[in-house]
């Protein structure tokens, strides 16, 4: 019996040291693989500069898995429900799937001429860059790129003479020397990408360059050259909540662990791009009794956050994501959360999402709709609003997905 209870023992702590050995081996094990047994060269295919750093192996993050039959216009995108009940102010965020970096779906032709335009029309205020940014700004690009070509081969590749194609647009761009590398990201991914780099002096992280197309109720010039707490600003909470523990993650923040988050909020039609002075602010603050329900949207901005190898930014990159509300009904607990968060979220988080002029005719819907899934027996009976297991989504969500 002792020897049994002492060969168990020993067996349990050889798993429990080679389990150790190998976290912490993790990203010398993942460069190793990628740099030394071709793997790289493999997925790497569609690259043919010779001048490109492998950002994979550089980070320890696994390449995506290729889509060797995507088909932009079939592709929908994953439906992000990010809804948290209780709703704290934390930093909610989740370790990133390296898959779904850079997500791209049937909108993107139009959102890619939306941006172009927008940053026609204001410039600076759209893509920004201060002194000491550049070298992280190119860096970010050759990651966009690499990332690119090796998820949708079939879209996008890099050849010897460093020409980056685009198929879907049919354009092509020449990569090297690259003097304005955030007007190439414009061009080719319908996100935003905010930069923050440290500041020595401090070791807080500032707001170094930017291309910010979908941004609300702020913009570039307002925010460029802040440290985190001051571009949080209005933010509900920021000071007493997060920025302790922001300030403290972005000096840690590893290269191999890149992170997730979504940002919600429910707008009128679909406003990308909207500042203080546009015609349609001010109705943020009203109710309008003849608001149609098929004209209400949820807004996700679902967001990923990874620290660039060589300069040592932090890149923040965010896509805006539009899906009618009506689309909540066939969402399973969503109506019932949402409902909740709604109706008894405290004010200040309520005051800065300004969900006032949208609440009159989505509470009474979402109550219609959440009694609907209990009748049909998607959600149990007097269910507790809480966040859902499948959070950012919910259960059978894939069903609503395509790609
Ligand atoms: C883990 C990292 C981060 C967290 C947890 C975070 C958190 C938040 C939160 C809670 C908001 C309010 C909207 C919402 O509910 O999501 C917000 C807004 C915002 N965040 Fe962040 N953030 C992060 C990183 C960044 C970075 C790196 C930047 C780059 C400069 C940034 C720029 C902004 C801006 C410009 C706003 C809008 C502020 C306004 O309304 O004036 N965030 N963030």
């Amino acid at each position: 019996m002792s020897i049994m209870v002492t060969t168990f023992l020993c067996v349990a702590f050889i798993v429990v040291a080679v389990l150790i050995v190998w976290k912490k081996r993790r990203t010398w094990f993942i460069r190793h693989a990628l740099g030394q047994s071709g793997t790289s060269k493999n997925l790497l295919a569609g690259i043919d500069s010779k001048d490109f750093t492998d950002y994979f192996a550089l980070t320890g993050v696994l390449p995506p898995k290729p889509l060797p039959d995507f088909d932009i216009d079939k592709a929908l995108p994953r439906p992000y429900r990010p809804f948290r009940w209780k709703y704290h102010q934390t930093m909610s965020f989740q370790a990133m799937d390296p898959d779904w970096w850079l997500e791209l779906e049937c909108t993107y032709r139009e959102r890619i001429a939306q941006r172009k335009r927008l940053y026609a029309q204001h410039g600076r205020n759209i893509i920004d860059m201060m002194p000491g940014s550049e070298n992280a700004c190119t860096e970010l690009a050759e990651m966009v790129i690499q990332f690119l070509c090796v998820r949708y081969p079939n879209q996008f590749s890099l050849d010897s003479s460093g020409i980056f194609h685009n198929r879907i647009l049919g354009r092509s761009f020449d990569t090297k020397g690259v003097k304005m590398p955030l007007e190439l990201l414009l061009e080719n991914v319908p996100e935003d990408f905010l930069l923050v780099q440290e500041d020595k002096e401090t070791g807080l992280y500032h707001f170094c360059a930017g291309v910010s197309a979908s941004a609300v109720g702020w913009n570039m010039s307002m925010k460029i050259g802040k440290a985190l707490h001051d571009v949080h600003g209005p933010v509900p909470y920021y000071k007493e909540k997060l920025q302790h523990s922001m300030d403290r993650y972005f000096v840690k923040m590893p290269c191999e662990k890149p992170i997730q988050r979504g940002s919600w909020s429910l707008e009128v039609g679909q406003p990308l791009y909207m500042q203080a002075d546009d015609i349609h602010w001010a109705a943020r603050s009203v109710q309008d009794p003849n608001l149609d329900i098929n004209d209400i949207y949820l807004r996700v901005d679902w967001q990923t956050l990874r620290r660039l190898p060589k300069s040592r930014a932090i890149v923040f990159n965010f896509k805006a994501l539009f899906t009618p509300v009506i689309h909540f009904r066939e969402e399973p607990f969503i109506p019932h959360l949402v409902g909740t968060v709604l109706r008894e979220a405290e004010k200040p988080f309520m005051e800065y999402k300004s969900t006032f002029h949208i609440a009159h005719k989505v509470i009474p819907a979402l109550e219609v709709w959440a009694q609907e899934q209990e009748e049909k027996g998607w959600v149990p009976k007097d269910w507790a609003s809480r966040t859902l297991e499948e959070n950012p989504f919910y259960p059978g969500w894939q069903l609503h997905h395509r790609y």
